[in-house]
């Protein structure tokens, strides 16, 4: 398809709104939240008290999906999780918003092991604040402590509690509540720690528990405001750059189908994972040939390294427990993306089920990246051509910390995946100077705790098809003898991961480890099979114990790479719902069946992300932290598939640009013919 640039939005913004499905794989749109809703309160399911934790699109079955043509009707289904205020029991209904019919309703067995409470709404957030304030033991405690005058315009978070047994938590819908103080309302409370008061809050039953209140450490009072009011002025010294694309962009949308150079994918979105790419091929030729079949990372867990009363129990499932889609942030009002930009508006339920639109949620752009491919031969004349990467991004906000989802589309068949983290790091308070070996103070009485940000990726690889093998691929040394008669000689292993306890593997820097997916019937134009190789960076994992609590709830953590054979209610690696769950959901639990991966339809599950010892430098406000891994050809092409791009793309290394042109070769008024 040939796009034709429409030259009057070439410096504008463009929207896709979800209004009417017309694949099976697009996202939610607001009408069939609407009707989801509508389809079970006409059949009784709704009461004054009933709330919606969540809704999700079911996808076809892949069969389902195969024989479905352009025009034929659609099935849309959508998975319903119902929560009943008042007594805490939640049910899952599986609608049909396309029949209008109910066609599973059950009730969740969440009071009984291994128990799993449905995501927090916004409203639990609020009614925790209100039942912590209105708290005479909470208040007793502030007295204590000399706080009563920041009773008022105290912050009381509600935190997901973790998993430990407890009598009065175990089967309930629980929160535990830091209190932080603002010196007025614009303040950030993450400055003013409140240590050790943790206030354990029953949600269903609005009471609170047990407090837990040891200690009187000062609240540190110097604020951590960072915005242009508190930190101005500005510097000056910074000129404009100026992103333009006079012809408009690259790339073209259709619906929820983007095509871009060789690239085609529908742009999805859920309320849990947020942004889901689906349908991931690399053209070739005259063929669009598949590279993954849905990719998203529906999950990350944020652990804590502290033995305090107030964070010994911390971590947050920011997907499976928050939701990354419903906390999406809408990307019209910041300075978000630079260039022209297509945006995607979002559509997800509120806590009462009806349909709510996040504008603009998930960004689109081109971006320059620099150098390609480039020789100079032995006359002096180069060659050289520009690398450009489509971007496909979404940001979510859960409570102090924000976190950038970005997928990267290279003219070489590389896709990149990148998670940004950023926000306000998460505070507790210590004596000035006092050690920690678990809390560095990042500025006076500010102690941070150790973490991780441990996200997983899930790719439903599809190279040439879902028939696929997966294989570990590193260096091997060999010792000088008759092998290696000179020393100098290394060679590599391929090993295949045949079944699921197979497939569960560490990353190893030193021997280059790295996975490849291959075709399981098709070869390349040298004779090996077609594939993608996953690149990690091989950071950290998991450190908790084998025998915390933290080690089975975010047991996918525990390694790098998990392989599983394809299964459609298979999405979660924490399980569906990790918050308030014993040990042992998700793919702990599914890969015990041992499942053969040898020329099946292939999941790989990726573990990534930083283990944080907070520095100084990110207080007040933590600049952005990278970490993501590569998902690049290997033997997928038979050769470098960017032969073809043009030598100057379009004037953006025309010859003769001097640092001191005023109007350089990007610029709005430069002619391009
Ligand atoms: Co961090």
């Amino acid at each position: 398809m040939a796009h034709r640039p429409d030259p009057t939005h070439t410096h504008g913004s463009r929207v896709t709104t979800p209004i009417e499905a017309t694949h099976p794989l697009d996202p939610l749109n607001g009408d069939e939240i609407a009707a989801a809703r509508r389809i079970l309160a006409d059949a009784g399911h709704f009461t004054e008290r009933t709330r919606v934790p969540r809704m999700l699109a079911v996808d076809p079955s892949k069969e389902a999906l195969a024989a479905w043509s352009p025009g034929d009707p659609l099935d849309r289904r959508i998975l319903v999780t119902l929560l009943e205020r008042d007594t805490g029991v939640a049910s899952e209904a599986l609608v049909s918003v396309s029949r209008g019919e109910i066609d599973d309703l059950r009730v969740l067995p969440n009071t009984e092991a291994p128990f799993g409470q449905p995501q927090y709404l916004f409203e639990e957030y609020e009614d925790a604040a209100v039942i912590v304030q209105a708290s005479e033991e909470w208040r007793a405690a502030m007295r204590r402590r000399g706080l009563e005058e920041h009773i008022e315009l105290a912050f009381c978070s509600p935190l997901a509690p973790g998993f430990f047994g407890r009598e009065d938590e175990v089967g309930r819908r629980i929160v535990r509540s830091h209190t932080y103080l603002r010196l007025d309302e614009r303040d950030s409370p993450w400055a003013h720690p409140v240590e050790g008061l943790v206030v354990h809050v029953d949600l269903t039953e609005r009471r609170v528990i047990r407090i837990d209140d040891e200690g009187d450490v000062p609240v540190p009072m110097a604020h951590g405001n960072y915005d242009l009011e508190t930190q101005g002025p500005t510097r000056e010294s910074l000129k404009p750059i100026e992103i333009t694309q006079p012809e408009g962009p690259s790339f073209s949308v259709d619906g929820s189908l983007v095509r871009w150079e060789n690239w085609t994918f529908r742009v999805g979105f859920t309320q849990q994972e947020g942004l889901v790419l689906n349908r991931i091929a690399f053209r070739d030729g005259d063929e669009d040939r598949s590279v993954a079949h849905r990719a998203s990372v529906p999950e990350m867990v944020v652990p804590y390294g502290d033995t305090s009363i107030s964070r010994h129990w911390i971590s947050y499932f920011d997907a499976g427990e928050y939701l990354l889609g419903k906390n999406a942030n809408s990307l019209s009002l910041g300075c978000d993306c630079l260039g022209v930009i297509h945006y995607f508006d979002a559509f997800v339920p509120d806590d009462h089920g009806n349909p709510v639109k996040i504008p603009q949620a998930v960004c689109m752009h081109e971006e320059d990246y620099g150098i390609l491919w480039k020789h100079t031969d032995l006359e002096g004349r180069p060659e050289v051509r520009r690398s450009r990467r489509l971007v496909v991004s979404s940001f979510s906000t859960i409570g102090n910390y924000d976190y950038g989802f970005f997928w990267y589309f290279y003219l070489d068949g590389s896709i990149q995946v990148e998670a940004k983290a950023t926000g306000i790091v998460f505070a507790g308070a210590g004596l000035p100077g006092a050690e920690n070996p678990h809390a560095t103070e990042i500025a006076p009485g500010i102690f941070t705790p150790v973490h991780q940000h441990l996200f997983c990726a899930r790719i439903d690889a599809a190279i040439d098809g879902e028939d696929n093998t997966l294989h570990e691929i590193e260096t091997v040394r060999i010792p000088t003898g008759p092998d290696n008669p000179y020393g100098n000689a290394f060679t590599w292993s391929d090993t295949q991961l045949a079944t699921e306890l197979e497939a569960q593997r560490l990353a190893d820097g030193l021997t280059s480890r790295v996975w490849e997916v291959r075709s399981a019937h098709r070869k390349n134009h040298v004779g090996q099979p077609t594939g993608y190789r996953l690149i990690p960076e091989g950071k950290g994992l998991l450190a908790a114990q084998p025998e915390s609590s933290v080690h089975g709830r975010a047991n996918f953590a525990t390694k790098h790479l998990w392989g599983t054979r394809y299964a459609p209610d298979e999405l979660y690696p924490a399980g569906p719902y990790p918050n308030a769950h014993a040990p042992g959901a998700g793919l702990p639990e599914w890969t015990r069946r041992n499942r053969s991966l040898d020329g099946e339809d292939l999941v790989l599950w990726h573990v990534f992300g930083p283990t944080h010892f907070p520095r100084t430098e990110d207080w007040p406000i933590m600049p952005v932290d990278y970490s993501g891994f590569w998902f690049k050809p290997h033997g997928f092409l038979d050769r470098n598939p960017a032969l073809d791009l043009p030598e100057d793309a379009r004037a953006s290394c025309a010859p003769g640009d001097g640092a001191d042109a005023p109007a350089g070769c990007c610029s709005s008024d430069s002619p391009h013919d």
